[in-house]
């Protein structure tokens, strides 16, 4: 992979909410200061990179998604000294820290909307989207706000009302709305420019680069989003050339077309991905209806289908393997239930033993590595609305609070998940048995095996629609890898004639020594929910 920064070859990310980390100053929020006070344990768990959410100065009505100062840390989790500090130590144990960059949207507060909704014209008055007439409240295609500024207009807003939409332009502007205007006006081009501006800021500081937020939403009315590939294109060749190390991952769920756009990674997230949504989003009770194939891969019913996923990935892993990477999760802070909802932590590991022997680059989200629950029933934190279960404190110990806070417990940002039996890293700590201490050996093992990482070859072994187990091949050099899981919990027995017996089988994970063979193929035997990693080590033939 000639294109992307080799570092991310061997990545592994861990996903942290600041707001539910680590509180230090006990206001019950978690805080950078606290952050990096557990770089340790990111460490130990082979994580070698973070993505931290938002954590710039915002009035918080999407969790800092709604960015008020895109050069300034929130007071609540501390100061750019703090975060310049835990880019500097996260850097000393090997640990990169990507930041979040909200780049459609800025909060209805930020001073440059603020400006821009005045009714004298001023610098940012062509910031953001305005009609001309603060009557006008349905537009095709775009989601409008009228009636809040002095000037004679209704804005467009990307996600919340309290998050007007950035004006990148738009592609083909529609010659019956005069005010949209194409990408190469003042008004884009100024605001094209502060992105940058923003992004070197950090860059300079010591981040290694961004996840971004709705990356495929900036330039309006963009069939095929021609004009806003061509926007990151730009960027793309300007990181390129004054920051080679750094890495941008879309949140865009098209891997074809962002890393087309000049992205280094993408995700697959439930919104654009049916691949990923059937690996472990759905229900055991599911299977009804127009959804034959309703139950999740990894549920030990063995009701799912691998097939919905493998087609997915392999269409998407063929347009993109030489140019960037696509990025699994096991979660993230929009997505409820979390991985260890319902799931026993056999079932999880075997999620694990995929997320991180797959190509590209895994990403855990807190907690989801002791298989914290989420909650149900809260209510809609800082614009969380259903999402609030997922971003619940980490669970740090037995102790009040599960250790994250020394505040009273109705301080807390969000409660505690009040089950006695919840979670915590200081008991999974003791445990060698522990879905802690076997995350931490899967990093391992990702990290002591290049055909496991990002651009070890990867093929499809066995994958059969409706049918368990799923085996996969990574390779690199003269090392190969056989992956096989099987999430049911009955046992399976298949045959693989695809696979030369002229080899001997050194287990390095799981479940010991499955395979046999008889004169012309291997068979594989594996009891319910179990799975393993395996070296293929060829013989020359004689
Ligand atoms: C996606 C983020 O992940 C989500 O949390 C946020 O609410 C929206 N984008 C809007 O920025």
């Amino acid at each position: 992979m000639t294109t992307t920064s080799s570092w991310l070859q061997d990545a592994i990310f861990y996903e942290i909410y600041p707001q539910s980390f680590y509180d230090t100053n006990r206001d019950g929020i978690g805080d950078l200061p606290g952050i990096i006070e557990k770089l340790d344990y990111i460490q130990v768990l082979g994580v070698n990179a973070i993505w931290l959410n938002p954590c710039f100065e915002s009035p918080f009505q999407d969790a800092g998604y709604d960015v008020s100062d895109y050069y300034r840390v929130a007071p609540r989790y501390g100061t750019n000294d703090d975060l310049k500090r835990l880019f500097d130590e996260a850097r000393r144990r090997g640990i990169r820290v990507l930041l979040d960059l909200v780049p459609g949207h800025t909060s209805h507060l930020h001073p440059w909307f603020q400006a821009s909704c005045r009714y004298q014209r001023n610098e940012y008055t062509d910031w953001y989207i305005w009609t001309d007439s603060g009557w006008t409240w349905e537009v095709p295609g775009l989601r409008l706000v009228g009636g809040y500024a002095e000037r004679d207009g209704s804005y467009v807003t990307n996600f919340f009302y309290s998050q007007p939409a950035l004006n990148y332009g738009f592609a083909n502007p529609d010659p019956c709305h005069p005010w949209q205007q194409p990408v190469d006006a003042p008004g884009p081009q100024a605001v094209r420019r502060e992105l940058r501006k923003i992004m070197a800021f950090w860059l300079d500081m010591g981040c290694s680069g961004f996840r971004v937020d709705m990356a495929g939403s900036l330039v309006k009315n963009d069939p095929g989003w021609r004009e806003t590939a061509a926007l990151w294109q730009e960027v793309r060749a300007w990181l390129d050339l004054e920051y080679p190390e750094a890495a941008l991952v879309a949140e865009w769920s098209n891997p074809p077309v962002s890393i087309g756009a000049g992205f280094h990674m993408d995700f697959l997230l439930g919104f654009d991905s049916a691949g990923y949504q059937s690996l472990a989003r759905k229900t055991s009770t599911g299977g009804k209806g127009s959804d034959p194939y309703g139950c999740s891969f990894f549920d030990p019913a063995g009701r799912g289908n691998i097939r919905q996923f493998v087609d997915e990935y392999q269409s998407h892993y063929e347009a993109t393997k030489d140019q960037g990477l696509i990025c699994l999760i096991t979660g993230n802070h929009d997505i409820v239930p979390r991985l260890g909802d319902g799931r026993a932590n056999d079932d999880m590991a075997l999620y694990y033993l995929f997320l991180m022997t797959m190509p590209g680059a895994p990403f855990i989200y807190y907690g989801d590595e002791i298989g914290m629950r989420s909650l149900v029933g809260l209510p809609g934190k800082e614009g969380a609305l259903g999402r609030a279960g997922a971003r619940t404190p980490m669970q740090w110990n037995g102790g009040p609070n599960a250790g994250f806070s020394t505040a009273p417990a109705e301080t807390l940002y969000l409660p505690i998940d009040p089950d006695p039996r919840r979670p915590n890293v200081a008991d999974q700590e003791d445990d060698t048995a522990s879905l802690l201490n076997r995350v931490r050996r899967l990093s391992a093992l990702r990290h002591a095996h290049p055909a496991l990482q990002a651009a070890g070859g990867f093929q499809v072994v066995y994958a059969e629609w409706g049918r368990y187990p799923f085996i996969y091949r990574r390779s690199a050099g003269d090392e190969t890898i056989l992956v096989a899981i099987n999430p049911a919990a009955y046992p399976v027995e298949v045959s693989l004639p695809n696979l030369s017996t002229n080899a001997t089988i050194e287990t390095l994970y799981g479940l010991a020594d499955p395979f046999t063979r008889s004169d012309d193929r291997w068979t594989i035997k594996m009891p319910g929910v179990s799975g393993g990693a395996y070296r293929f080590a060829y013989r020359l033939i004689e």
